[in-house]
């Protein structure tokens, strides 16, 4: 096992590879308030990649409903339990990785899901955890009453577990960007990876007798274009791009301003150890309890700035320049004076412009013209 360096559980940890960053790494940000769980992503990206034999129940992006779905059944507390304890001292992860926890033998603690549990995609949909008295009603920030949508993909990680467990060496990070993909070619169906990604993120196609994942849909991104759950997503809840280090964040790149500056998105399950590249921007009505353990220890400090975005004209621009254009957004700049945020390709072309304020029509409970009442509408 090697040193390296995670800063997502501010510590350095074991792994059984030395570290080795990409050139530039593949990321998204996922904003929870924002997702409504209509599965466009899902069918997106089914439609483009799994349709083959042996990849029916593949969803290399799913969405689920937290607290009680998951997709396969239970593929997180699973794995929690199995771990135990995760205590955090600060920003420092003060339990046992994945890595730290395998047991004699192996390199990763995983487990892997039978049959049953990949026939139930939505199981949980809408179930809400907690109970709200007769009488009583929700008060802000965090309800008595909730769930949300947590959209998944392979985070791509920086220390991914896929690849650290497969015997044949046939997953690797692609060193132009980090998005980790399966050598089919090379790959002989062990399924390691499948019991390593504590994401399950990894799929065996029993057809083909190898394994098979999520691309980042590099075809695309190696055209400056964002992948298929990012363009579709009708919520226009994702934004992809790259992230650079914590030390080398510059200010105007989507993914360094929201994860490394403002740190309003953070990682699923830091815990884990995998420096996962996918962040969420934390539910804000959901018990806090249960997003510090999913999101650790960031999510208050990420709730109160993102609560607090109407006042912060870079953040407000940034999270206004979501979904708005197929390219990957490579630097962002907000004008203020005008009320606008732009975004800017690789060559710093302009390739987005939109207005962070739109106006506001206030219209008259009686129109005359049409003869006509309006009822609570603006
Ligand atoms: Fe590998 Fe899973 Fe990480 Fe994706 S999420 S890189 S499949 S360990
Ligand atoms: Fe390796 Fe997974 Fe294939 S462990 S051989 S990539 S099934």
């Amino acid at each position: 096992m090697a040193t390296v360096k995670n800063w997502q559980i501010g510590r350095e940890m074991a792994y059984p590879y030395p570290e080795t960053r990409p050139q530039r790494q593949f990321a998204a940000v996922f904003d929870l308030n924002k997702c409504i769980g209509c599965q466009t992503c899902t069918m997106a990206c089914k439609t483009t990649w799994t349709v083959g034999k042996g990849q029916e129940y593949m969803q290399w992006n799913n969405v689920e409903c937290k607290p009680y779905g998951g997709y396969p059944m239970g593929w997180d507390v699973r794995l929690l339990e199995k771990l135990g304890p995760q205590p955090w001292e600060g920003s420092r992860f003060a339990g046992k990785t994945i890595f730290e926890a395998a047991p004699t033998g192996e390199r990763v603690l995983g487990f892997t899901p039978e049959e049953l549990d990949w026939s139930y995609s939505n199981a949980g949909e809408d179930e809400a955890a907690g109970t709200l008295d007769k009488g009583a009603y929700e008060t802000m920030p965090e309800h008595k009453l909730w769930f949300f949508y947590l959209p998944r993909i392979c985070n791509h990680c920086t220390y991914p577990a896929c690849l650290a467990a497969c015997p044949r060496q046939a997953i690797y990070k692609r060193p132009e960007d980090g998005i980790v993909v399966v050598d089919q070619s090379r790959c002989r169906g062990y399924r390691e990876c499948v019991k390593a990604c504590p994401y399950e993120k990894v799929l065996y196609n029993p057809v083909l007798r190898i394994s098979q994942k999520c691309i980042g849909c590099y075809p695309a991104v190696e055209q400056g274009i964002q992948p298929r759950c990012v363009t579709t997503c009708i919520g226009k809840i994702r934004l992809m791009g790259f992230l650079s280090k914590p030390e080398e964040a510059k200010a105007d790149r989507p993914m360094d301003f929201l994860v490394h500056l403002r740190k309003v998105a953070l990682p699923l399950y830091p815990q884990f150890g995998l420096e996962p590249n996918v962040y969420y921007i934390p539910p804000v009505s959901v018990r806090r309890e249960f997003l510090r353990q999913l999101f650790g220890p960031g999510v208050d400090h990420a709730i109160e700035t993102y609560l607090k975005g109407k006042d912060d004209p870079e953040l407000l621009g940034m999270l206004h320049l979501f979904g708005d254009t197929k390219e990957i957004i490579e630097s962002f700049r907000t004008f203020p004076a005008s009320g606008e945020a732009a975004g800017y390709d690789k060559k710093g072309r302009e390739i987005v412009r939109v207005p962070v304020k739109e106006p506001d029509y206030l219209r008259p409970f009686y129109d005359a013209a049409r003869q006509v009442y309006r009822h609570n509408i603006s």
